[in-house]
């Protein structure tokens, strides 16, 4: 496993960091299962970490203070989420901060995390959703200043809205962001286009999310892919997304070198940018957990190839199905 600084946080992150959701808001999930998956993915050198209070209402953010407990030698970085008040994904800029984010709010969640978690201070505290209109809102600098003074959190962060990278450039600019968390893989490239040099020119951390557009670049979705009611998954791969992405996710095959799989070439597609601090693959499978690891240890794309994913670009706009 190679390891990259998280921006200004100083923090050495693996390249591969595990990300929770999965684990405890989609079906198919077995907590001891889920548990063993996170301590391969420790032994094996990953060391941060993504969770939400919002992923099974703290039930994510425990399952990992239970491997922060069991792994007390090791430095595991965990990075959690603050959920919006009005539970509404994406952020809108019709609701102002103080619906969304209020201090009393925030305070609130990033106990809960903390308990959950089992540590005093939080690694790294994102707001789980953002509207660069709430920028100007004193109270959001004066939450993040307490939340820091008092100990509360190490670093701050802001995870952006699905298909809007550059919805959080404003606040970037504040200089009170340390992380910024955004969709990143083959097919949603636009970070590149603006967020990207902006968070290289202020000393961001780039967490790279999704890596494999919620599963479809892992290459098993077919036109009959069908979810369990209640999973999320149902919703974003349906009638309007389903059978455009595995068309896509066709062609790609069809360029993946020999020896090398689709997920691994997703993975270090997003690697080979030195932007990236760290990417997050949902991963509750050991296999998965040994595959997406092994990414790490490749190493980057070559520029032909390289060049070749850059047509397979797909950009998106928010839909009332992908959030
Ligand atoms: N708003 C936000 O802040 C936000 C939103 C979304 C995600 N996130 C974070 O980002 C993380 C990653 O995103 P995600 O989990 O939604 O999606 P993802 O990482 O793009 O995809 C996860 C899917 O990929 C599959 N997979 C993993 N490794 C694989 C491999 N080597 N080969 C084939 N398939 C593989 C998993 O299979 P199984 O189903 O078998 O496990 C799962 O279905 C989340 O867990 C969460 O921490 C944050």
């Amino acid at each position: 496993m190679r390891y990259r600084k998280l921006g200004r946080t100083g923090f050495d992150v693996s390249e591969i960091g595990c990300g929770l959701w999965g684990m405890s808001g989609w079906s198919g999930s077995d907590d001891a299962e889920s548990l063993q998956a996170m301590q391969i993915a420790v032994d094996s050198g990953c060391n941060f970490f993504d969770t939400a209070w919002a992923y099974g209402d703290g039930k994510s953010d425990a399952l990992l203070g239970q491997i922060i407990a069991k792994n007390k030698g090791k430095r595991l970085y965990a990075a959690s989420k603050i959920p919006p008040k009005n539970d509404k994904w994406p952020a809108s800029p019709r609701d102002s901060y103080q619906d969304v984010f209020p201090a009393a709010h925030v305070f609130e969640y990033a106990k809960r995390i903390r308990q959950n978690l089992g540590t005093d201070s939080i690694d790294l505290l994102q707001l789980h959703a953002w509207d660069d209109g709430w920028t100007s809102d004193p109270e959001f600098e004066a939450t993040v200043a307490k939340l820091k003074s008092d100990g509360l959190i190490r670093y701050f962060g802001l995870s952006l809205n699905r298909w809007e990278p550059n919805n959080g450039i404003r606040a970037l600019r504040t200089g009170l962001v340390d992380a910024v968390q955004v969709i990143y893989n083959i097919f949603d490239q636009a970070p590149e286009d603006r967020l990207f040099s902006v968070c290289r020119e202020l000393n961001v951390g780039v967490i790279a999310r999704v890596p494999f557009d919620e599963g479809s670049l892992g290459g098993k979705l077919t036109v009959d892919t069908k979810f369990p009611a209640g999973d999320w998954r149902g919703g974003y791969f349906g009638p309007e997304n389903l059978a455009a992405t595995v068309e896509r996710v066709e062609k790609l095959k069809k360029i993946v070198p020999g020896g090398m799989t689709l997920p691994e070439m997703a993975l270090r597609f997003i690697l080979s940018n030195a932007d990236v601090s760290t990417t997050i693959p949902g991963m509750r499978r050991h296999g998965h957990v040994r595959e997406n690891i092994a990414a790490s240890d490749a190493g980057g794309l070559d520029a032909g190839l390289l060049g070749r994913l850059k047509r397979h670009r797909w950009d998106r706009t928010p839909k009332l199905w992908s959030d």
